[in-house]
């Protein structure tokens, strides 16, 4: 989980050619594939459930990929056991929507997949610290969650170096939202490693190219 990675959000792709969008930036060397999924509870869109992922799953395992499945979702441990069963490789759930933490966090682990533990912008990242030891990665998030093309807020880049500096060393560090060749140096820098990017990757006029600039982005440090 400590390695440099691109994660594109299929939420920024286009759903008609789904199989061959996440192709071309597969091809192109991305081994991450970010699903964010949306209930119109903890967030006021609503997106992708486990009939999507599991139509993915076999293109993307079969590429060598792994499928990052972001809950943006109430009550994450209702959903856990069938997001793991279409496919999830990680499972990230929002702290903020957790009232027991420590049962999802096993209940994920118990379903074979590796566990994050995400924070909205404005959630201390104290909220963390009871957790560390057990968790394989965390995400800061970098915008609200909701949508993707939202603005980076540069506020969080202290909290990115904060975390990194809270987390064990073999845990992960996600940031989620606005991320593009202009706003990925600052979290790459604060210690970020793993870089989810929708609207930048999927809404570029070509993917593969655009999915190629920010890899080389995080190359450079690696
Ligand atoms: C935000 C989602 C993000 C989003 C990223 O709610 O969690 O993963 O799709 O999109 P961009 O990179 O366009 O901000
Ligand atoms: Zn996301």
């Amino acid at each position: 989980m400590t390695t440099y990675q691109l994660a594109p959000s299929i939420l920024s792709a286009d759903f008609s050619r789904l199989g061959e969008e996440m192709a071309a930036v597969m091809d192109a060397g991305v081994k991450v594939i970010h699903v964010d999924v949306m209930d119109g509870h903890f967030v006021p869109n609503i997106t992708i459930g486990p009939v999507v992922l599991s139509a993915i799953s076999e293109q993307v395992h079969a590429a060598g990929g792994v499928l990052d499945v972001h809950l943006m979702i109430e009550d994450p441990d209702r959903y856990i056991d069938a997001f793991a069963a279409a496919g999830a490789d990680w499972i990230n759930v929002h702290v903020e929507a957790c009232t027991h933490l420590n049962m999802t966090i096993a209940r994920i682990k118990s379903a074979g997949c590796k566990a994050g533990v995400a924070l909205n912008p404005a959630t201390p990242l104290v909220a963390l610290q009871e957790v560390t030891a057990d968790i394989d990665f965390a995400l800061v998030m970098s915008v609200n969650p909701g949508f993707s093309g939202q603005d980076f807020i540069p506020a969080v880049v202290p909290k990115i170096e904060r975390a990194r500096h809270l987390l064990p060393e073999h845990v992960g560090l996600q940031v989620d939202g606005g991320i593009g060749p202009d706003t990925v140096a600052a979290p790459l820098e604060a210690g970020a490693n793993l870089f989810v990017a929708g609207s930048a990757v999927f809404g570029a006029d070509d993917p593969p190219q655009a999915a190629r600039e920010l890899m080389a982005a995080l190359a450079a440090k690696a």
